[in-house]
């Protein structure tokens, strides 16, 4: 049986991650300049190569040197040239002082895939009010007509709080300026990841 196109690879409705990605590919262009906030082991910092090279350029943060490493490395291994994206060994909230400031209000999406890197010691998960600056900081530096998707997991230690503080906010974007969605399964006793999507309005 043909694999539906909006599904997870079980083939059942999509992950959080996967919604993100899907709205993203749905938007993204060869050309367009994207910041992965969090590398992780670089499976979304490739999908994003694929989505603005060539011509455009991937950003990417991650606070564990092994992060930026095998990200790093995933991408070179896929013939992404070393030119067309940079990587930070550094917090995503830092984002202002680390990317050119002439691409403030220029990028075409920041992606976060929050908690912590799989198959590490889960020691190091995202944190809360690094979290909130950053997605902050995010939602200025998009362009209009920009992304900011969120993978959220309320299950991780910390999560819940996480998923807590980022409801808060999101609720309080300005409805003028920011269209903002909130996917995420109902009918389940844990707490399944979530996706937040904020699209700044214009083009
Ligand atoms: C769920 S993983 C990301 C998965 C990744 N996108 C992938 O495709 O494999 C979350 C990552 O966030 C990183 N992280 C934690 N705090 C961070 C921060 N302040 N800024 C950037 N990354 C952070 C962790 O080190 C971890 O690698």
């Amino acid at each position: 049986m043909m694999m539906p196109r909006l599904a997870s690879s079980s083939g059942g409705l999509p992950s959080a991650v996967r919604w993100s990605q899907l709205l993203l590919e749905d938007r993204l262009r060869p050309g367009d300049v994207v910041v992965d906030a969090t590398l992780g082991n670089g499976h979304d910092t490739l999908f994003l190569c694929r989505q603005v090279l060539p011509g455009g350029h991937v950003y990417g943060f991650d606070v564990q040197a092994a992060a930026v490493e095998n990200a790093g490395r995933r991408l070179l291994e896929a013939g992404v040239a070393a030119s067309d994206f940079s990587l930070f060994q550094a917090g995503h909230e830092t984002m202002p002082i680390r990317l050119p400031g002439a691409l403030r209000e220029r990028l075409a999406a920041v992606m976060f895939n929050l908690g912590y890197l799989p198959g590490s010691d889960k020691q190091c998960i995202t944190q809360t009010e690094t979290t909130m600056v950053a997605l902050k900081q995010a939602v200025e530096w998009v362009r209009p007509g920009g992304l900011v998707t969120v993978a959220v997991y309320p299950g991780h230690e910390g999560g819940a709080e996480e998923a807590v503080r980022i409801a808060e906010w999101a609720g309080t974007l300005d409805a003028r300026a920011f269209e903002v969605q909130h996917l995420r399964p109902v009918n389940r006793t844990a707490a399944p990841p979530e996706c937040w999507v904020i699209w700044k309005r214009g083009n």
